[in-house]
């Protein structure tokens, strides 16, 4: 494989707690990151804080950790978390994109979270590559839409990028203290979402209330979707090819209902080596947060023989083919297509606009209208991403989904 190192030693300037801006501080992922911060006040420190429409949850979270900075999606979410706040704390509020790319790119942050949903993560995710940040990435999307521009922007600038992601953190985990280009094969676990046991007919009938309803994982609205569906092994795959340097036909998906191994390496020799773990995203995040010492996360330890038995078997990309249309968009070099296509979808289907498998359908139908771009910088990755929202809204309009 030839393996793209993230493992370098984040440097941090100086002693004392580390200080951490969180970019969607209300969503699954932040409110998690804020338990592990809770637990480790001698380690973290929170300097920013930034949620987009919670504004109450927001406002909760700033008078618990008071942070010097906040930001929201809009001037009147601004001007409502103003009032919300507890009297003589008066933190700077900054508001929308340009807020949240200046909290990502703070001076004082030694760390910035990237933990908001879909492409609208992108932007405040590459400012802080930009900034050469320890960037602790959650959202996927902005890899998958800027995987490229990522590695290269990394490299001029010094960033490095922790992957909290919990499939890409047990590869790291698993390459940790060995030569990563003796790799030969990337394993991600999937849990196989809800509908995993669900004949076709049936999967034509699921409810967002059922899709929502991940049989292991807490998680945010959207990537809950995306977990029933498989798209999300497909977006976990291009960022796997992204942090790691794999050729797309070097990663591999299993299914693996428990969730209790996160992913593996293999290397040439045959071994293959696992992270292993309870289901709970404050692992992955603690293990950024404090890398390379481990903090304290004080859950249920894993007791392996209380879960018994742990199975593994294929993914079936009839039923789910969403996995197959990831890996067809990277090859074909449109993962901002797929990204957007698949955004566009899980919230028509989350609205009770189409059905389930018409997900799937829409998507295809978004990859297939698509001809070959050159897409390299970022104003191409938005414009790309912008005309693909309004073809598949055309596309919605049309007929029956
Ligand atoms: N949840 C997990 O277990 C998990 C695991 C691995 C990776 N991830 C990835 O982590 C990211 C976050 O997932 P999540 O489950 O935490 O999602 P979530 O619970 O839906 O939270 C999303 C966060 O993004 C904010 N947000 C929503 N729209 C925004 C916009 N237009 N601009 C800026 N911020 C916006 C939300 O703010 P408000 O709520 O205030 O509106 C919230 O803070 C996703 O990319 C996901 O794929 C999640």
């Amino acid at each position: 494989m030839k393996y793209i190192s993230p493992l370098v030693s984040p440097v941090f300037g100086r002693s004392g707690p580390r200080s951490l801006a969180i970019l969607g501080s209300t969503g699954s992922i932040g409110t998690s990151a804020l338990r592990v911060v809770a637990k480790n006040p001698d380690a973290l420190r929170v300097v920013a804080l930034a949620g987009a429409r919670n504004v109450e949850l927001l406002a909760s979270q700033a008078g618990m950790f008071r942070p010097r900075y906040l930001a929201v999606l809009t001037e009147e979410g601004a001007r409502e978390l103003r009032g919300l706040l507890p009297v003589g704390y008066a933190p700077e509020i900054l508001v929308g994109r340009d807020g949240y790319a200046a909290l990502a790119t703070l001076p004082e942050a030694d760390l910035v979270l990237a933990a908001q949903v879909g492409a609208a993560g992108l932007v405040p995710a590459l400012a802080a590559a930009r900034a050469g940040k320890v960037l602790c990435l959650a959202n996927k999307e902005a890899l998958v839409l800027a995987g490229e521009l990522f590695r290269r922007t990394c490299a001029e600038s010094g960033a490095v990028i922790l992957p909290v992601d919990s499939e890409h953190n047990a590869l790291f985990q698993a390459f940790a203290g060995h030569d990563g280009r003796q790799a030969v094969r990337l394993i991600l676990t999937a849990s196989g979402g809800p509908f995993r046991t669900w004949p076709a007919e049936k999967i034509r009938t699921v409810t967002p209330a059922q899709a929502l309803k991940h049989p292991n994982w807490s998680m945010g609205a959207k990537i809950s979707i995306d977990s029933a569906t498989m798209m999300n092994k497909g977006l976990e795959i291009i960022e796997a090819v992204h942090l790691y340097g794999a050729d797309l036909d070097e990663v591999d998906v299993v299914v693996h209902p428990q969730s209790i191994v996160h992913s593996l390496v293999e290397y040439a020799d045959g071994s293959q080596l696992a992270h292993l773990g309870v289901p709970d995203m404050e692992i992955p995040i603690g293990y950024c947060l404090g890398y390379p010492e481990r903090l304290n996360i004080g859950l249920e330890r894993l007791d392996l023989a209380k879960v018994g038995t742990l199975t593994f078997e294929g993914p079936d990309p009839e039923r789910f083919p969403c996995l197959r249309l990831a890996r067809e968009a990277l090859a074909a070099g449109s993962p901002v297509v797929l990204n957007a296509a698949n955004e566009v979808a899980v919230q028509a289907f989350l609205d009770g606009r189409i059905s389930f498998p018409g997900i799937a359908r829409l998507i295809e139908e978004m990859l297939s209208m698509h001809a070959l771009t050159c897409v390299q910088d970022l104003d191409d990755i938005l414009s790309l991403d912008a005309q693909t929202r309004t073809r598949a809204a055309e596309a919605l309009g049309r007929g029956e989904w």
